[in-house]
């Protein structure tokens, strides 16, 4: 028997606070199914972790998203099973190994303070706005080796690329306008790259072999949209939640500007508590069952990680944040096949931003009344956060 219990990605908005509905769902109707749209939801951890583990029983291959999928885009390996998704995953693995992603740390950290002194006179500005947005997408611009005056241009239509209606499942105008744009430039880049390759991502991809040939546009293409489009939004969040909690949690905030090592624990409960990617969506290939009931084949499965990450089961006091708690894993990157191929650099953002604000602007209080959310798809988090903190120079004196 199903519950009166209506789950839709499209329409939850993030001030109305998901988390109870989540809550509804684990406990009550573990294995979910929304018959007006006909997808499924499994939202306890031990579910979530096994759709990601079993990926012949949970095809990626027949969309990842709920929506429409835009037309303007290139296949990648995130909408691709083994075989072929781990030879095409093997060409690009070394660039996030741990030694290639310590390089970016210097870059990093220089785009982080060039953003923030610029802000630190002002004391006061959206934080989002003049940080958080610029730093991931001038970070995967500078990985795939984009020249410094086109980063503006590729950041702003990759928002427009990304950016939703809420309640709305059709791709807006403007954003497949953005991604043809993208496609256009990407062409140049490749193009460019061919001809004068270099010590960047798409220069090593366009000498890369795959089954004794060299990779077509269209697959580098893919490539540079899955990084822009899976790298981008997500740390952007993930960095205006961490201030956003930390700003509720003064007592935590304190600790962490007297003790920056915890920092990497922060980002960790952060990920869990507020994970920027909310779910993604996966095909079954036969029937499966789950908590008494029977999803069919072909049927599409929302894996809802902004639930896992909640589960008592898995966590104590879960609505707590807690940048002490140990955890051992939890699910903000997926996992198995496709995990994050980005998460190493994900979390290198986050620290250094860390750091740095906690140097720079150590008293900020987020204005509350101001803070809005934005949801695109499957991230879900802050659009805005207007912040005040007292000006360097009274900070010194
Ligand atoms: C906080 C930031 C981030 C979050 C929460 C996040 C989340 C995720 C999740 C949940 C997946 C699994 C998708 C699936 O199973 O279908 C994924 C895959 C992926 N992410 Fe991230 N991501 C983040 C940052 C990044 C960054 C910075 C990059 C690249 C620069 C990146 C590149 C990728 C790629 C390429 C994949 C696909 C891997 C594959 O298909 O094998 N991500 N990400």
């Amino acid at each position: 028997m199903s519950l009166p219990l209506s789950f839709n990605p499209f329409a939850y908005e993030m001030h109305e606070d998901p988390y109870p509905t989540y809550a509804r769902l684990r406990e009550e109707e573990p294995c979910y199914h929304n018959e007006g749209m006909g997808f499924w939801v499994l939202s306890r951890f031990d579910d979530v972790l096994e759709g990601y583990r079993d990926w012949e029983s949970f095809t990626s291959t027949r969309g990842i998203a709920l929506e429409e999928v835009g037309t303007a885009s290139a296949p990648s390996m995130i909408g691709m099973d083994p075989p072929h998704q781990t030879k095409l995953r093997k060409l690009v693995v070394r660039a996030f190994n741990p030694k290639r992603v310590g390089r970016l740390e210097p870059r990093v950290r220089e785009l982080t303070t060039r953003f923030l002194d610029e802000i630190v006179e002002e004391g006061e500005c959206d934080l989002i706005e003049r940080f958080a947005a610029l730093l991931p997408s001038d970070v995967i611009s500078t990985l795939i080796g984009a020249p410094q005056e086109a980063h503006e241009s590729l950041r702003i239509w990759t928002e427009t690329m990304m950016h939703r209606e809420d309640g709305v499942s059709a791709i807006p105008k403007a954003a497949s306008d953005a991604s043809k744009n993208l496609i256009g430039y990407f062409a140049e880049l490749i193009e460019a790259k061919r001809k004068k390759p270099a010590d960047d991502l798409v220069s090593a991809l366009a000498e890369a072999e795959l089954d004794g040939r060299h990779l077509s546009d269209t697959e580098i293409l893919g490539f540079c949209f899955l990084l822009i489009s899976g790298g981008n939004e997500t740390t952007e969040k993930l960095i205006a939640n961490t201030i956003h909690q930390l700003s509720r949690h003064v007592d935590q905030r304190e600790r962490i500007v007297a003790e920056p090592s915890l920092i990497p624990a922060l980002v960790e409960e952060s990920l869990r508590f507020r994970s920027p990617t909310q779910y993604m969506v996966r095909t079954t290939t036969i029937d499966v069952e789950r908590h008494g009931r029977t999803i069919p084949a072909g049927e599409q499965v929302v894996l809802l990680i902004g639930a896992a990450n909640h589960d008592p089961r898995r966590f104590q006091d879960p609505g707590r944040f807690a940048i002490d708690r140990k955890i051992s894993q939890h699910l903000a990157f997926g996992f198995g096949v496709h995990f994050c191929l980005g998460a190493r650099l994900a979390r290198l953002e986050a620290r250094v931003a860390m750091e740095e604000i906690h140097k720079r602007l150590p008293d900020y209080r987020v204005d509350e009344s101001g803070v809005s959310v934005v949801h695109a798809g499957n991230v879900a988090g802050l659009a805005t956060l207007p912040i005040r903190f007292t000006p360097s120079q009274r900070l010194a004196g």
